[in-house]
């Protein structure tokens, strides 16, 4: 047969339609960079020469953080919740609600976090395994589970985030459940030792709860260099953020979010009880997940320090000028570096107060460890001042805030408002606060 050019013309469209490759624009691999380059890349995107240098966490370096109460406030003001920006106080729960809410989390988003796409891609949940277990003396389930994100704009970037859900094996409907933003992938927890007081999944599942563990890094890597890959590079096509762009906190809340999505379809669930969890790091990651998705009912904020529940103004432990350095800016939008450059803590739109009262009306406990065990890092009393300040905004949706702006004695629990707060005796972890929040959640998920 002889073929005419009229009667290949039909195939060749075709092909060149469907296959990207023969069109020259299949995609491009993600940047490679190191942190150090992509926060190079990102001082110069902002115009910034020069970055002061954070606090050191040596308390014999020269640098030290600054652990000096009489010097820790330099800068009093703080953006007041209530006053609208055009001036106007907000008095009534519709105007925080309809108005002043909406500006504080666009300020959060442009200048602390970064924005979430619009569209994000889809996750489907696969249960990978289900397996009758127990742990101390409960009957549980657990299932393994991965949340596969939808890369086909971005084939090159792959994202399955880890998940692992346990309820209570004989529970006669949904459960509430914790979730822990995981250091480690387990549903189990560390064998208990004889003798050893229940860990907080025994103890959650005293109460007739369930508990789950998610992996942030599955979701996004926990550095610069990651931020052309997980859920972000996925987004962006593997190429590096706009000074806006979200950062790791809201990546990985991102990532909670699409969990509960899940347990809403689970029927041991009771996804209207599910409350967020996590330390350090990822307890900054949790106040994110509970400021912006108001579906958790509950937070449960650990040692977060900067960037989470302290006060950026605080001049104590850990200083903007760290979070922003290339070790730590990956957590956050990139216009957050502008305050450790030609502005400062006090050119901050907002603070963390104003984050913690985005989770009001819904209860939300601050955690910290001991001044001589974990150390003045993580600024006890400036995640307590955020939460008194925070106060106010609950005070006025109906709720009562932590009663107190006195900074209380360790071991106190402030636990009678909608936020609490209470300083245990041991270090840089939630252990010790655990019988006291489980408490303070008891009133919330009867
Ligand atoms: C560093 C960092 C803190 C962070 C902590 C952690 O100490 O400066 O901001 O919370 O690491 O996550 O372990």
């Amino acid at each position: 047969m002889r073929l005419s050019p009229g009667s290949l013309a039909v195939p060749i469209l075709t092909v060149w339609l469907l296959a990207p490759w023969t069109r020259g624009d299949d995609p491009k691999p993600p940047v490679k960079m190191t942190a150090q380059e992509d926060h190079k890349r990102m001082m110069e995107l902002l115009g910034i020469k020069e970055l002061r240098r954070g606090a050191d966490g040596n308390p014999k370096s020269e640098r030290a953080a600054n652990l000096d109460e009489s010097k820790a406030n330099p800068y009093l003001d703080l953006p007041d919740p209530l006053t609208l920006k055009n001036g106007k106080k907000v008095t009534t729960a519709e105007a925080w609600t309809n108005e002043r809410r909406p500006e504080i989390v666009e300020d959060f988003d442009r200048e602390v976090y970064g924005r979430v796409p619009k569209d994000t891609p889809k996750v489907k949940w696969e249960v990978t395994s289900t397996e009758k277990q127990s742990v101390g003396e409960v009957p549980v389930v657990t299932k393994k589970l991965v949340g596969r994100v939808d890369n086909s704009t971005y084939p090159l970037v792959t994202v399955d985030i880890q998940l692992t859900l346990t309820t209570p094996a004989g529970a006669k409907g949904p459960v509430p459940v914790m979730m822990e933003f995981g250091f480690n992938f387990g549903g189990k927890g560390p064998a208990p030792k004889a003798g050893a007081p229940p860990s907080w999944q025994q103890q959650v599942l005293a109460k007739g709860w369930g508990y789950a563990i998610i992996v942030p890094t599955s979701v996004q890597a926990d550095n610069g260099a990651g931020l052309t890959s997980g859920i972000i590079g996925l987004c962006n096509k593997g190429q590096p953020r706009k000074p806006d762009d979200w950062g790791a906190l809201r990546a990985w809340a991102w990532g909670a979010s699409r969990a509960l999505d899940y347990f809403k379809t689970d029927k041991d669930v009771d996804a209207k009880r599910v409350g967020i969890e996590g330390l350090s790091r990822y307890g900054k990651a949790a106040i994110v997940t509970m400021a912006y998705d108001e579906r958790f009912a509950i937070g449960f904020i650990g040692s977060s320090g900067a960037g989470g529940a302290k006060l950026h103004r605080r001049d104590y432990g850990e200083k903007v000028e760290n979070v922003a350095s290339s070790g730590e800016y990956h957590w956050m939008a990139g216009n957050y570096l502008k305050y450790a450059g030609p502005l400062t803590a006090k050119d901050l739109p907002v603070d963390a107060h104003e984050l913690v009262a985005l989770c009001a009306p819904r209860p939300v406990f601050i955690s910290v460890g001991s001044l001589q065990v974990e150390g003045g890092w993580v600024d006890a009393r400036g995640m307590f001042m955020a939460g008194a300040e925070a106060g106010r905004v609950y005070e006025l949706l109906g709720k009562k805030g932590l009663g107190t702006s006195e900074f209380p004695k360790q071991e106190t629990a402030l636990t009678d408002g909608d936020v609490a707060f209470r300083q245990h005796a041991g270090g840089h972890t939630t252990g010790p606060n655990w019988p006291t929040f489980l408490t303070f959640a008891e009133r919330y998920f009867k």
